[in-house]
């Protein structure tokens, strides 16, 4: 078999049959196949895409390049979730104690933050101590005592998705449905859950910026998980603006202790964890309908169980567990800057693709693989999309290294501050399975 005819084959919009995939993504995972070649593939792929079944191939093939987590000796459903990533999204660390509060066991691999998008690794990673990288033993171990894990994926799961995301980082061809499906999908099925719930970020500041093309991801990666006898739904949402009031690790802990301690009950953020943390339960067995997975959602935030499994999940894993009730234990920033409105008005519009670079440039997220994060830095969003705001009015606290220079008009620049107020955004967009 030669790349060359797998690249001719879909430069001219053929499909490659299994085995020319399995002989790709292999050579491509080993280093046996030169990088410009998987590079003119992947290039060819974003230009004509793939049918379901090339994509089902890429993503077993992905899947078989490294190990398969074995949960079967945690009893129960297991349920896991995937957010296609976005500015402020700090939900798996709300909706993942709130499930295995409830009982449904949540095996989570996260991954870290790259560019205006955040990780949920590097939120973890804020709270003093806390292990991000678990071995599969201690990933186990954790899922039995407390029903709650969460890792960084450790060297071995789809190791080939390493190689080729690197490679379509610096082609320009991560946006590609299939080969984020299978990018996804493969690292899904090899973590072992049974189910999955899907949140397809859909807006400017989302891969997917139209609700069609939303919908198509959504779907691809659902029949990709139903075609592996995983039980998958997808909710689509909103992201344009920040989800909730932080952007930036440690406040992200901040806000998500907040919402599990029943707090900003009514902010999209929390209704779209619960809504999540709801359909998770459903698949795994721990409610029949939403009103009653969302009662218990509801349940576990009152009763505090939920704040008690993240407390334990972090103490059992080697975190400083009295950071979650007191926030002075967690990263801190050396300087306070707030920004307040130039004018009267409404918020109308609120760039969060923009927000997130600056929070990436304090130093909150990383503009390249290799930098090393400062926790303690982030923004706080002190005024919402619809709000109405008088000159002088606090828009935004930024939280930075001691004598980092903060640019008024770089946070200004991300709002639209109108006359009237804007009609009302719903965050879900649209079901899929549910
Ligand atoms: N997240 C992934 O893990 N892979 C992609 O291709 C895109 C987002």
């Amino acid at each position: 078999m030669r790349m060359y005819d797998l690249i001719y084959t879909k430069k001219l919009g053929g499909a490659l049959s299994p085995e020319q995939i399995a002989f790709w993504v292999k050579g491509a995972a080993d280093g046996n196949l030169p990088d410009e070649q998987s590079a003119a593939l992947l290039m060819a792929i974003c230009w004509r895409g793939m049918d379901t079944e090339e994509t089902l191939a890429l993503t077993l093939a992905m899947r078989d390049s490294g190990k398969r987590l074995d949960l079967s000796s945690v009893p129960g459903l297991k349920v896991d979730k995937h957010s296609t990533g976005g500015v402020g999204d700090k939900t798996t660390l709300i909706l993942g104690p709130i499930v295995a509060a409830c009982g449904v066991p949540c095996p989570m691999f996260s991954g870290r933050g790259l560019g205006h998008t955040g990780g949920t690794v590097d939120k973890f990673a804020a709270i003093p101590g806390l292990k991000v990288e678990l071995t599969d033993a201690e990933f186990l171990h954790s899922l039995k005592a407390t029903r709650f894990a969460n890792s960084a994926p450790t060297g071995n799961i789809a190791p080939a998705d390493k190689k080729l995301y690197a490679l379509r980082d610096v082609t320009a061809t991560v946006e590609s449905i299939p080969l984020i499906t299978a990018s996804i999908m493969s690292k899904k099925l090899a973590g072992g859950a049974d189910a999955l719930v899907l949140d397809v970020k859909c807006g400017p500041t989302a891969f997917m910026k139209t609700l069609d093309d939303a919908r198509t991801l959504a779907q691809s990666m659902v029949d990709v998980g139903r075609a592996h006898g995983m039980q998958i739904r997808a909710l689509i949402t909103r992201m344009d603006a920040p989800l909730g009031w932080a952007i930036g690790n440690a406040l992200e802990v901040m806000e998500s202790v907040e919402i599990l301690r029943g707090e900003h009950g009514d902010s999209d953020l929390a209704q779209m964890s619960f809504r999540l943390a709801a359909e998770m339960l459903i698949l795994g067995g721990g409610a029949s309908t939403l009103e009653q997975a969302l009662a218990k959602v509801q349940a576990s935030i009152q009763n505090g169980a939920a704040l008690e499994t993240l407390r334990r999940f972090t103490a059992l894993n080697g975190g400083d567990a009295r950071a979650l009730d007191d926030f002075s234990r967690l990263p801190q920033p050396g300087q306070v800057v707030e920004i307040r409105s130039d004018r009267d008005g409404y918020i109308t519009a609120m760039d969060g693709r923009a927000l997130g670079l600056l929070a990436m440039d304090l130093g909150a997220g990383r503009k390249d693989q290799s930098d090393v994060l400062d926790l303690g830095v982030g923004i706080r969003v002190q005024a919402r999309v619809g709000a109405r705001i008088e000159k002088n009015d606090p828009l935004f606290t930024v939280y930075t290294k001691p004598g980092s220079l903060v640019t008024s008009s770089d946070y200004l620049r991300t709002l639209q501050i109108d006359p009237t107020p804007p009609p009302r955004a719903p965050w879900l967009l649209s079901t899929i399975g549910c």
